[in-house]
């Protein structure tokens, strides 16, 4: 704040704009429209995706005075969560083939969280190598898993994140299919059909081991290659259960993503998970499904006491983060405000993006008197009707 301030002093204003929504406007601007559809868009009518936004503001922070926690030092928002040290209650969420937004993406994002010491989740489906990635990302990245048709694939996936250093494994499970997606639709492009959308299944051992040819053979194999992913995409069949292999695997804490039901999140930790992300895919998946904050509320009464408790999908400001931990969360994954900065100019957008979302936490914590975050609970919200 105060270094945009002082810069401004000297006429000199910032390249980027200093909302989510106007990083969104300009991306729109910006990027081309195969980017921009695959960032922006959500499943169908897209009113979940709208839902998760508008959940916010039906509960109102009550800001506390003179509690002496103004002064920019007073207050301090790390946090750790499953053993990882984070500088503020914030990761990147995974976001597949980034490199559809801009070259090296998933690489540059683990390097700039690092940087501000907050954490960065890996996606599955990233257009660059779990070791690449892992080697510049520090030690507070997680790997995201979405399950494939094949368990040694599985394995494998997650055997080579342990080693290159992840410190969890976050099992993606609402999306064994992709969700009905009309933008993409619209232009007819899916991102994983390109060799950048699998370039990570390209790396693996496994995966190889099930194509007849070397995709690097040309065009058609690539082709071949491609198909053999699509089959091999989603578990139809995961279980619950089947979540305490991930620990017998990698020796890893768990996480599972994409619940909404407290019955859901009960099933997955009595199975052995060490927490839950509540999340509903930015509204990607299923069109008309509760807002992600309209569900952590019971998911957190169900299994806090037992589990951590992650949300995502549709954290925009500081506010946003504040509001998620008072109704139950020990963290947050921020999403598409950085995937659209990434667009715009590659490691500075990322970095603007986060310390946006960074500052603004901060400011607003000192303003409304908390000094950190374990101070965050029900009381400092009030429940508005709209
Ligand atoms: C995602 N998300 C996602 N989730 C996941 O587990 N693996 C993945 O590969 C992806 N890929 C992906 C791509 C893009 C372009 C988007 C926007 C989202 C979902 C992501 O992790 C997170 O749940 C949402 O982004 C949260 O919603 P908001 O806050 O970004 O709207």
């Amino acid at each position: 704040q105060n270094e945009i301030y002082f810069t401004g002093l000297s006429g000199t204003l910032p390249d980027l704009p200093m909302t989510a929504a106007g990083l969104e406007a300009r991306a729109r601007e910006e990027l081309t429209a195969e980017a921009y559809a695959y960032i922006a868009g959500s499943a169908s009518t897209e009113r979940t995706a709208a839902a998760n936004l508008d959940a916010f503001s039906r509960h109102a922070l009550v800001p506390r005075m003179l509690r002496g926690t103004t002064a920019p030092d007073a207050r301090d928002l790390s946090v750790e969560i499953l053993g990882t040290r984070l500088a503020a209650p914030v990761l990147t969420a995974p976001i597949g083939v980034l490199d559809l937004v801009r070259d090296r993406g998933e690489t540059i994002v683990g390097q700039v969280a690092a940087d501000l010491g907050v954490g960065s989740v890996l996606s599955t489906a990233a257009s660059s190598t779990i070791e690449d990635v892992g080697a510049v990302s520090g030690d507070s990245w997680w790997y995201q898993l979405y399950w494939p048709a094949d368990d040694e694939l599985a394995q494998s996936l997650v055997q080579r994140a342990a080693k290159a250093g992840a410190k969890a494994i976050v099992v993606t499970v609402d999306t064994p299919g992709l969700g009905w997606r009309p933008r993409d639709l619209e232009l007819g492009h899916l991102p994983f059909l390109r060799a950048q959308g699998i370039a990570n299944y390209l790396s693996d051992p496994v995966f190889r081991s099930k194509l007849a040819t070397a995709p690097e053979d040309g065009p058609e194999a690539m082709q071949m290659a491609v198909l053999t992913w699509a089959s091999l995409f989603g578990n139809h069949t995961l279980q619950a259960s089947d979540i305490t292999k991930i620990r017998e695997w990698t020796g890893l804490p768990v996480l599972v993503k994409g619940v909404l039901h407290e019955d859901d999140a009960r099933a997955v930790v009595d199975a052995g998970a060490d927490g839950v992300v509540v999340s509903n895919h930015g509204g990607r998946q299923v069109d008309g499904a509760i807002a992600a904050l309209d569900a952590l509320g019971p998911v957190a009464a169900a299994v806090k006491d037992r589990a951590t408790v992650l949300l995502d999908s549709g954290i925009r400001c500081g506010a946003d983060v504040l509001i998620a931990l008072a109704l139950g969360a020990d963290a947050v994954l921020y999403g598409r405000p950085w995937v659209y900065g990434l667009g715009l100019a590659g490691a500075d957008g990322v970095r603007h993006a986060l310390r946006m979302l960074l500052a603004d936490l901060d400011v607003t914590m000192g303003l409304a008197g908390l000094s950190g975050v374990a101070e965050i609970d029900a009381s400092v919200l009030r429940s508005v009707g709209r």
